[in-house]
């Protein structure tokens, strides 16, 4: 669902995106999916250090999927109609000098920012979600000692309200909302509007 508060324009792929919970049935490409990685490949990163990492499955690899889709908590069994699945993972430290890389986090985000954008060009939706077991994604999907599993995303075309249960569907037509533009940049000091 579009946001109907527009007042300062902004890019369209900003604009179009959102998290839904319905996915169309319908498959969604390697070479698609390959183009939302390659798009967080080239986000910036502190000493280009490029601390992201993603595991990813499509529906029809269903070892694959099924065992990424364990590692989400119940309330995101919505998920399970999504067409591919992928967890992002953070690398805590620096290559060059192994000292812990404070921005790993920041970084994680911007690349898969990137992901959503290019998601969205390509007329895909992602829903991310933190709601996800990291100990068990650890575990099942092997990620060793040093890296962090920092959110999971559900990939697809956005899909019909109509075929979530109620509490999902008043959550997916609702309005989108943002906090005010004064709430969150301020002019040269604190809290300055
Ligand atoms: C890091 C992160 C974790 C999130 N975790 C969940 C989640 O576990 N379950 C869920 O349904 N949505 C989750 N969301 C989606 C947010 O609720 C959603 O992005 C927010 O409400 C704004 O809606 P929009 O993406 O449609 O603009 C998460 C989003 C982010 C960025």
């Amino acid at each position: 669902m579009i946001s109907t508060e527009k007042k300062i324009a902004i890019h369209n792929l900003i604009e179009e995106r959102w998290s839904p919970r319905a996915f169309e049935n319908k498959s969604v490409g390697e070479e698609q999916l390959k183009a939302l990685f390659e798009a967080a490949r080239w986000a910036p990163s502190a000493m280009n250090e490029q601390p992201w990492r993603f595991i990813y499955a499509v529906k029809e690899d269903k070892e694959n999927f099924d065992r990424l889709f364990s590692c989400l908590v119940e309330g995101n069994s919505w998920a399970e109609n999504a067409s591919a699945l992928f967890i992002s993972v953070a690398k805590k430290n620096y290559d060059y000098n192994g000292n812990p890389n404070s921005v790993a986090l920041h970084d994680l985000g911007l690349a898969t920012g990137n992901l959503l954008l290019q998601a969205t060009d390509l007329g895909l939706h992602v829903h991310l979600m933190g709601g996800f077991k990291a100990d068990k994604a650890r575990e099942v999907l092997g990620i060793p000692e040093g890296f962090e599993p920092v959110s999971m995303g559900a990939v697809g075309y956005a899909g019909d309200p109509e075929t979530l249960p109620e509490n999902l569907k008043a959550r997916e037509v609702a309005p989108r909302k943002r906090k005010p533009l004064n709430e969150i940049a301020f002019k040269g000091e604190w809290e300055q509007k």
